[in-house]
């Protein structure tokens, strides 16, 4: 018999439902909250309150996409963490309302996990949903580099994943987005530095890249070093970044994806891993795809890449990992409460 999953997700500035049947996604409606964009990212207090305002028409359109009503539901899974606390607040009590009146159990999925198994999610036409339609074969390594989170993790199975090297400081995401504010570009402002990017020279600038131990990342210096390069070059010259932007662009977005790609290298190597994922926002980035794509060309390894729709917070993926927990009878009463930090 089929199993019919109701996943809600979040964790930070996307409020997003989505509705699984089996491993295929019957729906998936994000709603996306333009009131940061004054204010150069995320407000927390803002979120929540979008959160709100968003979580019923969400979670109703999914329903509706999906031509599924509410009573044929098995169970609801919902982010529990990592996240804003105020964001999450909102989509974990939803989930518990919901369940609560359906008599269906309630699964909490751990956010960084699901975007891991985004990669498992199957299309209506029974085929995988990642851009070369294949899905990783146990074990893989992940890259996870998103907003707020840049880790490698080696994952075993669908319940058995270890961060093997993670940022010490920033985020790859928040390093695109910080420099992004510096340029005077949008928020966020990974994907306005990818498009600009597509213009300039990568060998324009060089920004200091970080040494850290093992498989670890650092994006603080970097951030900094792109800062005082154009604080001093606009002392120079006051039209600096406008007459530079696409060249800051493409070098920014090289160094970025240099010191990304260089450990995950490293850890496929080391541990004789050939099949390689990525997954979160800044998987999207197409210098960063098509440099995974060249090194795995070059080791002989299998790429994984997701679909545009699941690189960035999304209910899929949350519904995805319910369904692994509820197969295992793996279910969270209504005592529980969202996480701001949690690990894998
Ligand atoms: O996974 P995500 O939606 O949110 C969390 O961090 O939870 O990732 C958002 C991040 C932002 O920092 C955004 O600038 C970045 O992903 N991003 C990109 C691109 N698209 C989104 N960074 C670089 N290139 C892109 N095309």
């Amino acid at each position: 018999m089929s199993v019919i999953i109701l996943g809600i997700e979040s964790s930070c500035d996307d409020t997003s439902a989505a509705v699984l049947r089996d491993d295929v996604l019957l729906s998936n409606v994000i709603a996306g909250q333009a009131v940061h964009e004054a204010y150069g990212g995320v407000v927390p207090e803002l979120a929540s309150r979008a959160h709100q305002q968003n979580i019923v028409p969400v979670v109703s359109e999914a329903l509706r996409q999906a031509g599924i009503g509410g009573g044929e539901l098995d169970a609801v899974a919902f982010t529990r963490g990592p996240g804003l606390l105020g964001s999450l607040l909102v989509g974990v009590s939803f989930a518990k309302g919901l369940a609560l009146a359906l008599g269906v159990p309630l699964v909490e999925v751990n956010h960084l996990q699901a975007h891991v198994l985004s990669h498992f999610i199957r299309r209506k036409d029974g085929g995988a949903s990642g851009v070369d339609g294949r899905q990783p074969a146990f074990p893989f390594l992940c890259l996870l580099a998103s907003g707020g989170n840049s880790q490698i993790i080696r994952v075993d199975s669908p319940v058995a994943m270890d961060i093997i090297g993670q940022t010490i400081d920033d985020a790859a995401g928040e390093a695109f987005d910080k420099c992004a504010k510096v340029m005077g570009l949008g928020y966020p402002g990974g994907p306005v530095v990818n498009r600009l990017a597509a213009g300039g020279n990568p060998q324009a600038f060089a920004f200091s890249k970080p040494r850290v131990q093992g498989y670890d990342y650092s994006f603080s210096g970097l951030k900094t070093s792109f800062l005082y390069t154009v604080r001093d070059r606009v002392r120079l010259e006051p039209d600096f970044v406008a007459a530079n932007r696409a060249d800051l662009c493409a070098s920014l977005q090289a160094c970025i994806v240099d010191v990304l790609m260089e450990k995950l290298c490293r850890a496929a190597v080391d541990l004789n891993i050939r099949e390689v994922a990525l997954a979160g926002g800044v998987s999207a980035n197409s210098a960063l795809r098509e440099a995974l794509r060249e090194c795995a060309g070059r080791h002989g390894w299998n790429v994984y890449i997701p679909p545009l729709a699941f690189t960035t917070d999304n209910a899929a993926m949350v519904a995805m990992a319910g369904r692994v927990k509820y197969l295992r009878g793996e279910f969270c009463g209504i005592d529980a409460v969202p996480f701001a930090r949690t690990t894998i």
